[in-house]
């Protein structure tokens, strides 16, 4: 791949571990950083303090570079408590049918301030700051240029690459519809902004001067090369790492990851309010999917999660938000080091097989 854009990063291989907030502990970030990638902590769900704590733990185990991700959100969001009893009511039924003792609660706040996220971020000063959800203002790109922290915005359109672009971003993360998880769209209804990686890829590098990351469905070394050839200037890599004995994923999320055949990976929005990818169990399959019925990230996402940690308790990956890419079944367990080795291992061979190295 070309170096260039790792050698800005400061790292040996252009290979990134995608922030996966709630799923990427400081010993993963800080497993894949040392062995020569980019780890990323995935914060969206941290508190202020949380992000200062974590960040310090990765730096006591390695000196390498590593990335923080914040969601950009409002720090207030309006809420329609009529659509909250409603799905409440929905939720506290098949929690009560399924047989686990958890009930939704209202939250002290539907998500952590973003300026108050952000302000630690400023403080801690990683050498990456990626953003999703939405773009940053003029002033806070000054303010992590000002601090020498590169910034990458996430994508999921040309026109949402143009955007960060625009506003001054070092690089794309460009999030193909194969993604795992919550993508970053922001400029269209997710429903319209659904277009696969080998179209987004070439026609990004196009549309822009700055190096464009390739994320979604990659899982080993030959999809790091297909995006090469593509245009990408590194991949982003998020379900691959989530097997990884240092990854936080629930023991049932880790065990339905490799038999993802038997599920339909598939677009969700029933836990968060917000479309995201993952495993069709019988949670997705028995509550509605429709926007118009569900209360809008992150208001559900806050409603839910008390129930998403009883069902990880209790080992029911069946009522679990399993969020993975498209190619979940390829995934590997094995330690996150021995995977960066591997998928440099993968990438070289395929590279010889084409004949061009
Ligand atoms: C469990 C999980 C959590 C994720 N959380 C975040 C996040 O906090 N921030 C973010 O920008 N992207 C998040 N993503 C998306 C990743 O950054 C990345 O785009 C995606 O994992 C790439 O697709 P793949 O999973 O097929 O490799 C998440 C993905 C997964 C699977």
């Amino acid at each position: 791949m070309p170096s260039s854009f790792a050698d800005r990063l400061g790292i040996a291989y252009p290979l990134i571990q995608a922030p996966m907030a709630g799923s990427n502990p400081p010993a993963l970030v800080a497993a894949v950083s040392q062995a020569g990638g980019l780890g990323s902590l995935g914060a969206g769900y941290l508190t202020p303090q949380a992000i200062l704590d974590q960040s310090a733990q990765i730096r006591a185990a390695t000196d390498r570079p590593f990335a923080i991700n914040l969601f950009v959100l409002p720090d207030e969001f309006e809420v329609d408590l009529a659509a909250v009893a409603r799905v409440r009511a929905q939720l506290d039924a098949l929690m009560a049918r399924e047989g686990l003792a958890v009930r939704t609660v209202m939250p002290e706040r539907w998500a952590p301030r973003f300026s108050d996220q952000l302000a630690a971020l400023y403080e801690t000063r990683p050498a990456v700051a990626s953003f999703a959800f939405d773009l940053i203002t003029s002033a806070q790109l000054r303010e992590l240029k000002r601090r020498d922290i590169m910034v990458i915005g996430t994508a999921t359109s040309v026109a949402e690459a143009c955007a960060w672009a625009e506003l001054g971003a070092d690089a794309i993360s460009m999030q193909g519809v194969e993604a795992g998880g919550h993508r970053g769209t922001f400029l269209h209804d997710p429903e319209e902004a659904m277009i696969g990686l080998f179209a987004l890829l070439p026609l990004t590098v196009r549309a822009v001067k700055i190096p464009v990351i390739a994320a979604g469905g990659i899982m080993d070394g030959r999809g790091m090369l297909a995006a090469e050839t593509l245009g990408a200037a590194a991949s982003q890599l998020g379900t691959a790492f989530l097997a990884c004995p240092e990854s936080s994923a629930a023991t049932a999320w880790k065990r339905d990851l490799p038999q993802a055949q038997a599920h339909d990976v598939t677009t969700i929005r029933s836990f968060s309010g917000r479309a995201a990818r993952g495993l069709r169990n019988r949670f997705v399959q028995a509550m509605p999917q429709a926007a118009a019925e569900l209360p809008p990230y992150p208001i559900l996402n806050a409603l839910t999660a008390p129930l998403r940690r009883a069902a990880a308790e209790a080992g029911r990956g069946d009522l679990l938000s399993e969020w993975c890419g498209q190619a979940a079944g390829m995934v590997r367990a094995m330690p996150a080091g021995a995977l960066v080795a591997e998928l440099m291992r993968e990438y070289a061979a395929a590279k010889r097989g084409l004949g061009a190295a």
